[in-house]
């Protein structure tokens, strides 16, 4: 593969006032979401979610990207246009979500690897010619007593790497994307302390499977504290712990870092994310940018409640959270925004 090409498609995804939306929910979890609302769980249900979100019109103002699920890429609007053709005319460039799920890692007990190497290459082919032109594989990370394991870090880390290095070969930008999940009750300072070790794993994996950093874009965790810990940080407090874990941790040449949401308000994601820039802006080395699921999604899926009737309201919701986050990523979100500028 041309590594011009690669370098080229992953500083398209970084350009500008632009993020991703991550909407590559596998069929449970999209499920999951659905029973939460009452949203009946059929494949039609699901399209029609997938069908609003992608004619919103106005979203490729702030989105470079979009993560598609397998089910998803090969559906179509009821016109029959495929949703990754609307994606295309819009600007926003398809990815696909190629990993094969999380699962219990035997003989480590509360930790999980992701599953998904085998014949991934000729799924990696098949979703280019399909016309994704990136992918996303993510690696789950707990803490607990005595987890992670170095063992489970390491697992994981060579995975995404052999992960990446087949995307590469394939003319895909891969999404690299360990993320230390919120559960439990740790500490913000815990959480700094196992990302910077996985983060570490993952880019000396990423070094022995001579994947091209110019070529990959990272997907990381907030530095966060649990979701059951009383700890309240100040948004100065996560943005300075997670730059300088990332300033640590990410060589310059990666061209851009795009956060996962895991679960935070979709108000306090786009908070943090604008404070990293307006504090930090001038010293990172890469582009800082979203790549959130829930925190862009969740409003919108609220309102919908699967019914037509709510579909305006709801792509005007996803819009605006699509605004709020492009907005933060230049540094200009403010909280006046929520109430005042609905795009
Ligand atoms: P959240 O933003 O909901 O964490 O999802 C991001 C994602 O892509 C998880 O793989």
């Amino acid at each position: 593969m041309d590594n011009s090409t690669l370098k080229s498609i992953a500083q398209r995804l970084m350009a500008d006032n632009k993020g991703l939306l991550a909407m590559d929910e596998s069929i449970p979890t999209c499920n999951k979401r659905f029973a939460e609302l009452g949203i009946p769980q059929t494949e039609e249900y699901r399209r029609k979610y997938r069908d609003l979100i992608v004619n919103t019109q106005g979203l490729g103002e702030y989105l470079s990207g979009a993560i598609l699920f397998d089910e998803t890429i090969k559906q179509s609007t009821t016109d029959g246009t495929l949703f990754i053709d609307i994606l295309k005319r819009n600007g926003i460039i398809p990815g696909i979500k190629v990993d094969e799920g999380a699962i219990p890692m035997a003989g480590f007990p509360g930790e999980k690897i992701t599953e998904g190497l085998d014949g991934l290459h000729e799924r990696l082919k098949a979703y280019y010619d399909m016309g994704a032109r990136f992918a996303k594989w993510r690696a789950v990370i707990t803490i607990g007593d005595d987890i992670p394991s170095t063992a489970c870090i390491k697992a994981n880390a060579y995975t995404l790497a052999r992960y990446a290095i087949l995307c590469q070969e394939t003319g895909l930008v891969p999404i690299v994307e360990p993320e230390v999940v919120m559960n439990g009750n740790h500490s913000l300072a815990q959480c700094a302390s196992v990302t910077t070790e996985v983060l570490h794993a993952v880019f000396n994996a990423l070094y022995q499977q001579r994947v091209e950093l110019e070529g990959m874009i990272l997907k990381p965790n907030m530095i966060l504290p649990g979701e059951d810990s009383t700890e309240k940080p100040s948004l100065d407090e996560v943005a300075e712990a997670t730059i300088k874990c990332f300033l640590r941790t990410v060589p310059a040449t990666v061209p851009g870092i795009a956060f996962l949401s895991g679960g935070q308000s979709a108000q306090l994601a786009s908070e943090r994310l604008n404070r990293m820039h307006t504090h930090f802006g001038d010293i990172m080395p890469w582009a800082l940018t979203f790549s959130f699921s829930r925190a862009i999604q969740q409003p919108a899926l609220e309102l919908w409640q699967g019914k037509d009737e709510n579909i305006a309201a709801a792509q005007q919701a996803l819009l605006h959270r699509a605004a709020c986050n492009s907005a933060a990523k230049m540094g200009q979100y403010t909280a006046a925004m929520e109430t005042v500028s609905q795009p």
